[in-house]
């Protein structure tokens, strides 16, 4: 690494959006764009050895393509070493998931954990004093989801403060991070869900608690309402992982929640669609919405890479 990166954080975990101030989180932006323009140079980039060798184990409970794709490549780039364990670990059968916490940092610098309690990714951070443990998605939250969802936004409007995005569906992890993190650019955000499916209040007032540059945050039951004259029209799978047995009773009910081509039309004229994917087309999303060109999902999931490096970087430090 070179002189110009931001120190490292203070914190040893990232298992939320809310472990970082907003000043790191505009560092992290910061860092991952540079990252982004340097992927050119290869093996010549100032941090293609900045982790020493090191290695970071990587734990999957539930499938992931982006997630688990991008941290593999961002921490072979960055000259480290990943360490598949196999999901059955995350179950604490064969021993405590403590007791593997601390084996694990006898070895490795970090963990990235998908898993479905968000307690279990944090009685894990808690039993290790040097393992940094990264949340590659729990049931609560997916913050690195959202980081990449901020640089997406950053490269697209620059200037974020001053933009509303409308967040339309399942009060669910992916909406719980992104509502945690786009006030703290001063980016206002209209939530629309179903009765029963919105997002607990007490998420909703502490990311207002945090939000800057006058940024709201507001609730709606009706889509139509939420989406008028937005900047951008997030969405996500109406039944996440682990909730499969729930998927008829949720199609029928999130069905007026589909993003389509008339709920778009609400929307200002410029508006992005996003989504975090995979994506249902036919249900959460209709295929000339998701295939338009105001659809930017691809570029979420391309800078899920550079901001996850940046993140590697701030959370790691020197080797
Ligand atoms: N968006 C996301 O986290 O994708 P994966 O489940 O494929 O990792
Ligand atoms: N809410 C979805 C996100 C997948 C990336 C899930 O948890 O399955």
């Amino acid at each position: 690494m070179n002189g110009a990166a931001p120190p490292a954080l203070p914190a040893k975990d990232f298992l939320s959006i809310l472990d970082l101030s907003a000043g790191e989180l505009t560092n992290l932006m910061e860092l991952a764009a540079k990252l982004k323009a340097d992927r050119r140079l290869g093996e010549q980039a100032p941090t293609a050895h900045a982790l020493g060798g090191a290695h970071v184990a990587m734990l999957f409970e539930k499938p992931s393509l982006r997630t688990r794709s991008t941290f593999e490549i961002a921490i072979r780039e960055l000259g480290g070493h990943p360490l598949h364990l196999p999901p059955e670990f995350a179950s604490g059968a064969r021993e405590p998931i403590e007791d593997m916490a601390r084996n694990l940092e006898r070895w490795v610098r970090a963990l990235v954990i998908r898993t479905f309690a968000h307690e279990k990714a944090k009685s894990i951070a808690a039993a290790a004093r040097t393992l940094h443990v990264i949340n590659a998605l729990s049931d609560a939250e997916h913050p690195c989801q959202a980081i990449a969802d901020v640089l997406t936004l950053r490269e697209r409007w620059g200037e974020c403060r001053g933009r509303t995005l409308a967040y339309v569906g399942d009060g669910n992890n992916v909406a719980t991070s992104l509502v945690q993190a786009v006030p703290q650019f001063g980016v206002s955000v209209r939530l629309a869900s179903p009765p029963g499916y919105a997002l607990p209040p007490h998420i909703v007032e502490e990311a207002a608690r945090l939000a800057h540059h006058g940024a709201s945050i507001r609730a709606f039951t009706d889509a139509r309402e939420a989406v008028a004259g937005v900047d951008a029209v997030y969405t996500d799978v109406w039944t996440s992982m682990g909730q499969e047995r729930e998927a008829d009773v949720r199609r029928h009910t999130f069905r007026p929640y589909q993003v389509n081509g008339a709920l778009m039309a609400a929307a200002a004229p410029h508006a992005l669609f996003m989504h975090c994917l995979p994506a249902h087309r036919g249900e959460e999303v209709t295929a000339d919405v998701f295939e338009s060109s105001a659809s930017i999902v691809f570029d979420q999931a391309e800078n899920r890479l550079h901001t996850q490096k940046a993140l590697l970087l701030m959370l790691l430090g020197a080797p």
